[in-house]
């Protein structure tokens, strides 16, 4: 597997492995500002959740319990558009960002869906079932991560598009018929809330903290034996990336073997799929070939 990188990504590698106190080597999986975003985040669905759930079910104990500890209707009303409007500015800064990366410093980022996911997924399952011999090899998303991401933005959206419907039915509907447009708006965002906290307390939890304790999202780090197992092509990338760093020449090519990659995972599945003929696999390239 061949990529380009640029000198910028030589550096990142440089500045993304890291070496502890007691000498243990780790990778800097999140920079500050995405854990800034990703805490903001879980305080702002948080707090819409509870203010929003408590309304529904205000005919219940709890609910009635979450009301009253709000200061009632009213308040919770006001902490729900606060949170709103905190998420409303978070999505913007996330745009903005993406804007950036891709048009301004044109690195496409590894979040979206590839083929090479539909691929790992199958693989996924014929190694559960037995009919593999080694699970997929991941680069910096696994098509769990991205389908969870892909997920959480899409029902944010219909959040923030039939919340706004709610918060502003008198000037909607001058430009849209009044009878159905605000009850159909209010059952879409009631019932997509529901999904969404089942979604993020089974699907989203269990993934992060019950699967494994993984805490990088709140720390930044990830150890190098999470990085074996969980995203070794990333590893890679980054090993080859920062061993360069003195080159002269930009860009540079470098060749990640994936023979080797399975080598260094160092588990039993890795001596196996030293027997197996290992598929040549194509990474996705952007423009200039950036490993971001
Ligand atoms: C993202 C932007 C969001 C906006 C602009 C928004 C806005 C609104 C508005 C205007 C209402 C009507 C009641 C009121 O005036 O407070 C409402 C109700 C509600 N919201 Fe949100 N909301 C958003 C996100 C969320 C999220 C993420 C959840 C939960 C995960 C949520 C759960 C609820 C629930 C359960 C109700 C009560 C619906 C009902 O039973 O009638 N909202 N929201
Ligand atoms: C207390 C609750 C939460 C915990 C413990 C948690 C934990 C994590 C962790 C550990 C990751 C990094 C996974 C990786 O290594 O790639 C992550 C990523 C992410 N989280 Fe959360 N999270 C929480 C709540 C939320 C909420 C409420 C949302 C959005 C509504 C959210 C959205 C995301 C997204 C979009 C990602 C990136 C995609 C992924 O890697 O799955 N998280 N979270």
């Amino acid at each position: 597997m061949k990529q380009y990188i640029y000198y910028r990504d030589a550096l990142e590698a440089v500045k993304r492995l890291r070496v502890n106190s007691e000498g243990r080597r780790y990778v800097v999986r999140f920079p500050l500002a995405q854990r800034i975003e990703h805490f903001i985040l879980i305080l702002s669905f948080f707090a819409l959740a509870i203010t929003g759930l408590a309304q529904t079910y205000y005919n219940t104990l709890a609910g009635d319990l979450t009301l009253n500890a709000l200061g009632g209707i009213d308040s919770s009303r006001l902490i729900h558009h606060f949170a709103a409007f905190s998420f409303g500015i978070l999505a913007l800064y996330h745009v903005a960002i993406f804007v950036d990366e891709v048009f301004v410093h044109r690195r496409f980022g590894k979040i979206f869906p590839t083929w090479r996911d539909v691929t790992d997924a199958i693989q996924m399952i014929k190694f559960n079932l037995g009919f593999a011999v080694r699970r997929p090899l991941f680069d910096r998303y696994n098509f769990e991560e991205k389908a969870e991401y892909w997920a959480l933005v899409c029902g944010m959206i219909i959040m923030g598009v039939t919340g706004i419907m709610q918060w502003f039915p008198v000037q909607l509907t001058l430009i849209l018929p009044a009878g159905w447009i605000i009850p159909i708006s209010r059952v879409i965002h009631r019932w997509q809330a529901i999904l969404m906290v089942i979604a993020i307390l089974t699907w989203h939890f269990y993934n992060t903290v019950i699967k494994k304790v993984n805490l990088s999202i709140f720390n930044g780090n990830m150890t190098i034996e999470n990085m074996k197992e969980d995203h070794p092509i990333e590893l890679a990338c980054l090993e080859q990336a920062s061993a360069v760093i003195q080159n002269k020449r930009w860009p540079l090519e470098i060749e990640i073997l994936l023979e080797d990659v399975n080598k260094n995972i160092g588990t039993e599945q890795a001596v196996h799929a030293e027997e197996e003929t290992v598929e040549e696999v194509v990474l996705e390239e952007n423009t200039e070939g950036s490993i971001q």
